[in-house]
Parts: C-alpha cells; structure tokens; sequence
C-alpha cells in the first residue's frame, strides 16, 4: 500500500483520475466530498476523456437528477464540464431499485469490463467505502460484482448499489481519496490495523493492482508513528 498524505489529496487526485482518461480507461467514480473535491480539479484540465469510460463505484437509489445522486453530483462537478470531449458515462439506474439497479450494472460490466483501470473510492467516518457498511452480508459476496443494500449504514438513507470487493480488488489501480479531520480515526482503522469487516476500507486489497491511499495531513493525524506517512 502506497499511503501519500499531500496539502491538497484531490489535486493529486486529478492528475492520476487524467492520466488514466488520456490513456483511454476504465475508471469507477466515488461519491463522497474529497472525491467530488477531485473531480472538479480534472475538469479544470486541459484533458481529452473522449476514449475514456467512466463508471460508478456505488449510487442512491434515487432517480439521476436527485440531489443525492452520486451520478448527479459527477455530472456537475465534470461531466457537464467537458463540451466536446466527453467520455463515455456508464451509471448505475438506481431508480430501478437497489436488486434490479445491481443485476442491470452488472450486465453492462459483465459485456464491457472485465477488470478497472482505476477505482476510485472515499471513506466515511464509520470505514465504509463505495456502499461497503460494516459488518454487513454485502462483504461476505464472492460471485457478484455489483449488489443491492437495502439499508445502509450511514445517511442518505436511501437503499444503495455498490460494487462487491472482487470486482473492486480485481482493479489495476485503487485510488482512495480521503481529507478532513472528521476521518482519521477511519484512516486509522482502516489503513493501519488488520482487515476488519467492523472497517469495510480495510478489506480492499487488490489481487493484481496497485493500492495508494491519498491523504491530508488532519485525515492522516491518527495513523500510528510506525506506520510509512
Ligand atoms: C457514497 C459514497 C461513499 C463516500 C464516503 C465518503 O455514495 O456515499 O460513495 O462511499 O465516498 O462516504 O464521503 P464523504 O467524503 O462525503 O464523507
């Protein structure tokens, strides 16, 4: 695991999220504030994303123009922000309801994707990332890529879509994007400790791919002397 603690994670964020898009990948948007933080600073790049394909990590189930909606929030903080060069978007119906939301995503992954280039994932104060909540049966899948979670556990409540962890750590490159205070304790249990389903983030490990944890130094502030900054 590669940990980077940086003034500003979600530049650095940028310009990993832009290599990837020039090179024409595959890339799994997050919800969440620093991911979002991220994605504006790629749109202000001077990036051609026409070759590139971008897909979500997890989504609400609300419908696409709901204010909760992870896809919602990537359009205005990128998508709509790249006239004539637009990738291609593949989101997640989450209006379709979290079962049936899951089995169509999973069809679009099973025709076009067999592993990410670049996942990209947040953490949430209780160590959940995309909508991976701890200790619930979603962790346990082996078979699926994509589930439905009927009740997760933090706000919005609204039933959620999240990718499984094989389809996550078959990734070439995971990339979590995690700033504020209000994090290091997660950071910590997740970064630092052993794989706990109690901290979701720390059963991400990439069976082939790379693993680099972008920090700021206040979600760093935990993370034990020992352990490489
Ligand atoms: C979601 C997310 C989620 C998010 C983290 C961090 O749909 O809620 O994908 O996993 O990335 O909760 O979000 P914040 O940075 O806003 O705390």
């Amino acid at each position: 695991m590669e940990r980077l603690v940086r003034d500003d994670p979600a530049a650095v964020g940028a310009e990993r999220i832009a290599a990837v898009a020039v090179a024409g990948g595959h890339i799994a948007l997050a919800g969440g504030s620093t991911p979002r933080s991220a994605y504006d600073a790629a749109a202000a790049m001077d990036v051609d994303w026409s070759r590139c394909t971008l897909w979500f990590s997890d989504e609400r189930c609300v419908p696409p123009d709901d204010e909760r909606s992870n896809y919602a929030m990537a359009r205005a903080a990128l998508l709509d922000r790249l006239p004539g060069r637009a990738p291609q978007v593949r989101r997640i119906p989450g209006e379709l309801g979290p079962h049936a939301a899951a089995e169509a995503y999973e069809r679009l992954l099973g025709d076009e994707v067999p592993r990410f280039d670049l996942m990209l994932l947040g953490l949430g104060p209780d160590a959940h990332c995309a909508s991976l909540f701890p200790h619930h049966p979603a962790l346990e899948e082996l078979r699926r890529r994509a589930l439905g979670v009927e009740q997760p556990g933090m706000e919005p409540l609204v039933p959620r879509v999240t990718l499984t962890l094989p389809a996550i750590n078959a990734a070439r490159q995971v990339l979590f994007l995690v700033a504020g205070a209000d994090k290091a304790g997660a950071v910590a249990r997740a970064f630092a400790g052993s794989p706990d389903p109690a901290a979701p983030a720390s059963l991400v490990a990439p069976v082939d791919g790379s693993l680099t944890v972008l920090l700021d130094a206040a979600a760093a502030a935990q993370l034990p002397a020992e352990a490489p900054r």
